[in-house]
């Protein structure tokens, strides 16, 4: 499955749900997650995101390791966003970011 990484967080700029064919995107507060149990790995979703947050399971950056089992834990809970909204409001200033786990809303 893909995997949504740290970049996202406090940005959630939503490009990537609208080319996802089988809408396995979660919406939490500050982040969305892919649900890997849906995800069928097409890529579509990769070259959307303005901060570059998703990736490959398999090429999930070390460090970063950790959102795969975030993703699946968090698609459990949040509910399926199907269409592009507003990025969060401070998205811009967020976008460079580093060390952003800490400010994930759950
Ligand atoms: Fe959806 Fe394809 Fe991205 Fe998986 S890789 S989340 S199926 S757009
Ligand atoms: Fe997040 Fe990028 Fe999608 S910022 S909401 S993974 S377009």
């Amino acid at each position: 499955a893909y995997v949504v990484t740290e970049s996202c967080i406090r940005c959630k700029y939503t490009d990537c749900v609208d080319v996802c064919p089988v809408d396995c995107f979660r919406e939490g507060p500050n982040f969305l997650v892919i649900d890997p149990t849906e995800c069928i790995d097409c890529t579509l979703c990769v070259a959307e995101c303005p901060v570059e947050a998703i990736y490959a399971e398999d090429d999930v950056p070390e460090g970063q390791r950790h959102f795969i089992a975030l993703n699946a834990e968090l698609a459990t809970q949040w509910k399926p966003i199907v269409e592009r909204k507003d990025a969060l409001p401070d998205a811009e200033e967020w976008a460079s970011r580093k060390d952003k786990l800490g400010e994930l809303k759950r």
